[in-house]
């Protein structure tokens, strides 16, 4: 069998929460031990929808704080910043000539972003694009595996389609990513949305104790379970959807809450505390490379020289099938 290729990134906006590891930062982790691994923060991603990029820069660094807190290693995947691969806007460049207006104009995550109340205003090409450089990003590496969140998963379906119409046109030099989703993709938060740091509803690794049980104590449970003694029904329950991550007890808790011998208020805090617990190493790891900013910036310069030699092989491959060569 050939070996796998993971390659995938994260728009820099911030501090990581739970809804990035379970959807998202897990799989990275797992994969980290079965293949080469490519984790990039695409920086450019991120200014595809707004214009104002004066955190970008402490974003990168607390984004990548975390996942090197979280146990991404340096040491076994290749971590880098898209804007140091110039290449990346290469391959970019030459997709978009391949691929048809069409295409774009469909994808779902666009028409999402560009219709409804909070619709974007005016959007950018680079909007428009925004897939077309995730195919570049894959591509470059001739990622096989693309772990991401569910909401990335449209983005992911367009590489593949304009990967394959490359193949097509100029010959065989990329592999078919294939979408790796987690068990639980979309991890709501506590008030029942997807979990996301806009809407303030998420739980994270960097909260301190009291702060995650006053966020569990606010987690919707299943409605019907009005007192401590009624039974209830795990499986629409947004604290069993976190209990079936992370808690090894969960049989304990699915049976306990569907028999009534628990009550909504101790299933939370016991969550609470699985939680914490569960974080002591990432709290212990996040406070040695917050000492250490100018390690965590040597990190990704090395990972994204690593990338770029990389990048440029395939560039060089891409060049000749198309004879854009002179
Ligand atoms: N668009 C992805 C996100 O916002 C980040 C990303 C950029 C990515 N390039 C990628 C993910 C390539 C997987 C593969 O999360
Ligand atoms: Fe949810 Fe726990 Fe209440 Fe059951 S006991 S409904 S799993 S919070």
């Amino acid at each position: 069998m050939k070996e796998k290729l993971i390659m995938s990134g994260m728009r820099p906006t911030g501090r990581l929460h739970l809804g990035h590891l379970a959807g998202v930062v897990d799989n990275w982790l797992k994969f980290q031990n079965e293949g080469k691994c490519y984790f990039e923060v695409a920086d450019w991603h991120s200014l595809t929808d707004r214009t104002d990029n004066s955190e970008l820069q402490r974003n990168i660094t607390e984004m990548t704080t975390d996942w090197l807190a979280l146990g991404i290693n340096p040491q076994k995947s290749t971590l880098f910043v898209q804007s140091l691969v110039p290449e990346h806007a290469e391959l970019y460049t030459l997709f978009s000539m391949i691929t048809p207006i069409t295409w774009a104009t469909h994808c779902p995550v666009f028409k999402d972003k560009t219709a409804g109340e909070d619709a974007i205003k005016n959007p950018s090409l680079g909007l428009l694009n925004y897939p077309v450089l995730q195919a570049a990003d894959i591509a470059l590496y001739k990622g096989t595996h693309v772990p991401v969140g569910e909401d990335q998963a449209p983005h992911v379906e367009l590489s593949r389609k304009i990967i394959r119409r490359f193949n097509s046109l100029y010959g065989n030099i990329f592999p078919e990513p294939e979408t790796i989703l987690t068990k639980t993709p979309r991890i709501m938060g506590f008030d029942g949305r997807k979990m996301s740091k806009s809407l303030d509803n998420h739980l994270a690794p960097h909260h301190t104790q009291e702060e995650l049980i006053l966020r569990t104590g606010k987690m919707i449970t299943d409605p019907q379970k009005i007192r401590k003694n009624d039974p209830g029904r795990p499986e629409i329950c947004s604290v069993y959807a976190v209990q079936d991550v992370y808690n090894l007890n969960k049989r304990i808790v699915e049976n306990e809450c569907k028999s009534g011998a628990r009550g909504c208020v101790a299933c939370k805090k016991e969550l609470a505390g699985v939680l914490y617990d569960m974080f002591e190493q990432f709290r212990e790891k996040r406070a040695f490379y917050e000492a250490r900013p100018q390690e965590v910036r040597e990190i990704l310069y090395e990972g994204s020289k690593t990338a770029r030699e990389v990048a440029k092989k395939t560039i060089e491959e891409v060049r000749d099938a198309m004879k854009v060569k002179f």
